[in-house]
């Protein structure tokens, strides 16, 4: 399986952020993994540029949420035809941040999953708990629920992220045994052929520990993925990753 390490920019990114993306071609075109594929989701208001000016590279681009329907009256919304339109491959739903920021359901992350597969591209479904869950024994739980009503019944092509809400930005992980125990129970949920990205908290310097655990098939990287010289050595920490 080729791995992912994908870059969510967050609400973070002017025109001027295109040098850290070509700092990123250049440095992968001298050298990469050959069994890893590389997306940014920048800002929505980046992804046509860049999907224009590093269509010749090995970086691919998404977006970093959308809404359900294809089009319609709903001021400030983008759909997932617009991502595709705009040259998108991939769009993440269900971050923690919109589920705390804008109130999002597991029935909305469906809604949406199916919208990003309509569209011809890939959802990457966001799952995690949050530190009270963690200490009170209910991980694998919570996680569970939020699979069991947010992946699509029709289609496995999806990726799935397993991003603990205490863990994104905070620079704390999961022990490494609590990130192999939560993703063999998520392969245990999704087709062995689905990958399962691991996010909050991926650093060049805890990338290669984490993504050497079984069923770890990649990243989902925030704050390390802004600059280059953070993002690429993240990137060959894939390298030789089945
Ligand atoms: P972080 O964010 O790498 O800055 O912790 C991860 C994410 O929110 O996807």
């Amino acid at each position: 399986m080729r791995a992912l390490i994908a870059g969510n920019w967050k609400m973070h990114g002017l025109a001027a952020f295109r040098s850290e993306v070509a700092a990123l071609a250049a440095k992968m075109a001298a050298s990469a993994p050959a069994d890893c594929d590389v997306l940014i989701c920048p800002p929505a208001t980046l992804v046509a540029a860049f999907a224009k000016e590093f269509s010749g590279t090995a970086i691919q681009f998404g977006g970093q949420d959308c809404h359900a329907d294809p089009s319609g009256a709903h001021t400030g919304d983008i759909s997932a035809e617009m991502f595709a339109d705009a040259g998108a491959g991939l769009v993440i739903v269900g971050h923690s941040e919109r589920r705390a920021d804008h109130n999002e359901s597991d029935a909305d992350v469906l809604s949406k999953t199916k919208a990003v597969l309509r569209a011809g591209l890939t959802p990457i479904i966001c799952v995690g708990e949050s530190e009270a869950e963690r200490k009170a024994g209910k991980a694998l739980d919570i996680v569970g629920g939020q699979l069991e009503r947010s992946l699509p019944e029709t289609s496995d092509d999806f990726v799935v992220a397993y991003e603990p809400v205490w863990a994104i930005g905070t620079g704390l992980t999961p022990t490494l045994a609590d990130i192999a125990e939560m993703h063999a129970f998520i392969r245990s949920k999704t087709r062995s052929d689905v990958r399962i990205l691991y996010g909050g908290s991926v650093k060049p310097g805890n990338a290669q520990d984490i993504l050497a655990i079984d069923n770890v098939n990649g990243a989902l990287v925030g704050g390390a993925s802004l600059k280059a010289g953070d993002f690429y050595p993240i990137v060959m920490a894939a390298g030789g990753k089945q």
